[in-house]
């Protein structure tokens, strides 16, 4: 056989070899190897293409010529074959990430508002639909605010009542944890009048207020709302109103409402309120010890000191205000035996509370 036979022998078997290895290789990485292999620097084919020196230079063309063409056969299978695995690998993964859309979700836990936080939205909202705008103050409250300004000089009895949390004054000005929101109402009035000039004004001023006092029905840190209504002649009947109006939304039903002559330094006259007892329907039970009703908060007309304090003329405006323990009207309406449960934070009784 002549040299260049012999050399196309070779091509020829290297080409068929190197055909069935393509078409048995079973992944990238594998075919890969078999290009280096074939048709890399130290491939087959330069191998191959050693021996083409010893050709007479006039063969050496028509040998050229075979070698390029085996090349461009293997390099087009090659690619083939590349482009037949990279789908397999594509189909492959897909296959592998293939998710089960009829598989039941995990359901994640829901939280649920603190039944004091619903309480206090609770009765916000039924002041804010009889058209009362919303206030708050600061619970760091000056002294004036908690106690001078409504009407409670600095040696009234009130203010031992109060079981003040005092904090660092400010400069001269004596700070404390606000014992009620009713510096609310100093606060909006004069927000209120330097914006508008003179009443009416109507405001509901929830928040936390602050009182050194722990037992079965106090804590240290409890809520308010404040409710107040300033204008020309307010009276007692308008606040009567208001209260049984908010009474019974709150409990969902027609609760009768009695009011009691009470003393509060910020009120003249002052009232005490009784609701009939949500729990026997006044027929004397356990919770009403008895009497048919349960005190709910404090009310009355507002001081005309107070009025004054703010710069409000008492001859021509009057005003109605009450404040309410927000804890005390929840455990009321959701049956709660125990404050302290409130702040317990047992998630069983969350849970059971939450909405
Ligand atoms: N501030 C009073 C307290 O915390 C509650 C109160 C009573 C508020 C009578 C009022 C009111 O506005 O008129 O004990």
């Amino acid at each position: 056989m002549s040299e260049i036979d012999a050399l196309k022998a070779q091509l020829e078997s290297l080409q068929s070899e190197a055909l069935s290895a393509f078409s048995a290789v079973a992944d990238l990485a594998g075919l890969q190897q078999l290009r280096v292999q074939y048709l890399g620097k130290k491939g087959a084919l330069t191998e191959v293409l050693k021996g083409v020196g010893k050709l007479a230079p006039e063969q050496r063309p028509v040998i050229g010529q075979f070698v390029n063409q085996t090349k461009s056969v293997l390099s087009q299978a090659l690619d083939a074959a590349e482009a037949e695995l990279s789908i397999h690998a594509k189909v492959a993964r897909i296959e592998a990430e293939r998710i089960d859309v009829s598989l039941p979700g995990r359901a994640s836990a829901k939280g649920a508002l603190h039944p004091v936080q619903r309480g206090l939205d609770e009765i916000t909202a039924i002041f804010s639909q009889m058209g009362f705008a919303v206030a708050e103050g600061p619970e760091i409250e000056n002294e004036f605010n908690n106690f001078d300004a409504l009407n409670i000089p600095p040696e009234h009895p009130a203010r031992a009542m109060h079981d003040t949390f005092f904090v660092n004054p400010i400069g001269d000005e004596p700070m404390l944890l606000r014992t009620h929101t009713s510096p609310v109402q100093i606060r909006a009035m004069k927000r209120f009048l330097a914006e508008e000039g003179e009443p009416p004004l109507a405001v509901v001023a929830p928040g936390r207020v602050y009182r050194c006092d722990y037992d079965v029905t106090h804590s240290p840190m409890f809520h308010q709302v404040e409710v107040f209504k300033v204008d020309r002649d307010v009276s007692m009947a308008h606040l009567k109103g208001v209260l049984k109006h908010f009474l019974s939304t709150y409990f969902e039903k027609d609760v009768s409402i009695r009011l009691r002559p009470h003393y509060f330094p910020f009120t003249e006259p002052s009232a005490e309120v009784d609701i009939g007892c949500v729990f026997c329907a006044g027929k004397g039970c356990r919770i009403c010890k008895n009497s048919g009703w349960i005190e709910v908060l404090g009310s009355g007309m507002i001081h005309p000191n107070v009025l004054k304090s703010v710069g409000i003329d008492s001859e021509e405006f009057s005003g109605f205000a009450f404040g309410l323990g927000v804890e005390r009207l929840v455990m009321l309406k959701q049956g709660i035996p125990d404050l302290r449960m409130f702040f317990e934070n047992d998630v069983r009784f969350l849970r059971r509370m939450g909405s």
